[in-house]
C-alpha cells in the first residue's frame, strides 16, 4: 500500500535525522512474543477487565482470583522471547541513536533483548514484593503457592507491579518526562495510551516539538496528533524499518 510504504520512508528519515530518539512502548510490542494485551482482540482474560483486576482493592477482596491471573500471565511472560521489535529498538541504542526506552511493560523483554537505558513505568512482573513489610524477591519461575507469603515476615507476597490507583515510581515517572522533554522524536509502539499518567507521556513530547511516530494495528490515543501513522503491528514494522535503515535485526 502507497499509504503505508510513504509512512516507512518518512519514519526513516525521522529516525535517521533525529538527535534524540526516544521509545514509548506498551503491550503490543509484545503481543507477537505471546504475550497478550490488556485491551483489545484477545486482551481479556476470563471475564475480567484489567481495571477489575489489577487494584489493590481486588487484592484485598480477592487475592487468589488476583493470583491467579497474574500467575497465568507470569508463566507466559516467563517462556517469552524478545521479537524483532524488542531488538529493533536496542540495536538503535547500540548505535547511539536511540537514548531510552519509556515502556508501560512489565514482561522485561526490552532487557532481555539488550536495551539498557529502559524506564520501567509500571513495574516488573517477575518480582513480589510483601505488602506488610517491603521486602522484594526476583523471580525465576511463578510462584508455587496459590498465595505466596513473605519468607520475612509471614504476610501476603504480590507482584512488584503498579495496579490502578496507585502511584507510579516518582524516579522512573520523573526521568520519563524528562527524557520526553528532551526527545526531538519519540517512536509509540503497541500502547492503546488510555492509562493516565503514562499516555500523557507522549502528548507531552509533542507539545514540546518532538515528532511523533506511531506504531499500532489499530487507532489509539495518539492517532489525532501523530506526525506519522503507521497502522501496522509492531514485528511487520521493525522489519520494514530496519531494511530501509540498513541494519540488521
Ligand atoms: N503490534 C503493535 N501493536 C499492537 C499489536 C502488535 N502486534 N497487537 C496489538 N497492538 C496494540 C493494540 O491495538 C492496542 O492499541 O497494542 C495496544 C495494546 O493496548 P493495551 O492492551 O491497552 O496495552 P497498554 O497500552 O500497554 O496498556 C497500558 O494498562 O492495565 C494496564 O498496566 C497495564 O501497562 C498496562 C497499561
Amino acid at each position: 500500500m502507497g499509504g503505508l510504504e510513504e509512512g516507512l520512508r518518512r519514519a526513516a528519515r525521522l529516525i535517521e535525522e533525529s538527535s534524540y530518539l526516544v521509545a514509548f512502548t506498551g503491550a503490543g510490542i509484545s503481543a507477537e512474543s505471546g504475550i497478550p494485551t490488556f485491551r483489545g482482540a484477545g486482551g481479556l482474560w476470563k471475564k475480567y477487565r484489567p481495571e477489575d483486576l489489577a487494584t489493590p482493592e481486588a487484592f484485598a477482596r480477592n487475592p487468589r482470583l488476583v493470583w491467579s491471573w497474574y500467575k497465568w500471565r507470569m508463566n507466559i511472560v516467563f517462556s517469552a522471547k524478545p521479537n524483532p521489535a524488542h531488538r529493533l529498538l536496542a540495536v538503535l541504542e547500540e548505535r547511539g541513536v536511540l537514548k531510552a526506552v519509556i515502556t508501560q511493560n512489565v514482561d522485561n523483554l526490552h532487557r532481555a533483548a539488550g536495551s539498557k537505558r529502559v524506564i520501567e513505568l509500571h513495574g516488573s512482573i517477575r518480582r513480589v514484593r510483601c505488602i506488610a513489610c517491603g521486602f522484594k524477591e526476583e523471580l525465576r519461575e511463578p510462584p508455587s503457592e496459590d498465595l505466596p507469603k513473605c519468607p520475612s515476615c509471614g504476610s501476603l507476597l504480590r507482584p512488584d507491579v503498579v495496579w490502578f490507583g496507585e502511584p507510579l515510581p516518582g524516579e522512573a515517572l520523573e526521568e520519563a518526562f524528562r527524557e520526553a522533554s528532551r526527545c526531538d522524536v519519540m517512536l509509540v509502539v503497541g500502547t492503546s495510551g488510555v492509562v493516565e499518567p503514562a499516555a500523557s507521556i507522549p502528548v507531552y513530547a509533542k507539545a514540546g516539538g518532538a515528532a511523533l511516530i506511531n506504531v499500532n494495528p489499530e487507532p489509539n490515543a495518539y492517532t489525532g496528533i501523530a506526525d506519522v501513522e503507521l497502522r501496522m503491528k509492531a514485528v511487520e514494522f521493525a522489519l520494514k524499518i530496519s531494511r530501509l535503515l540498513g541494519i540488521e535485526v
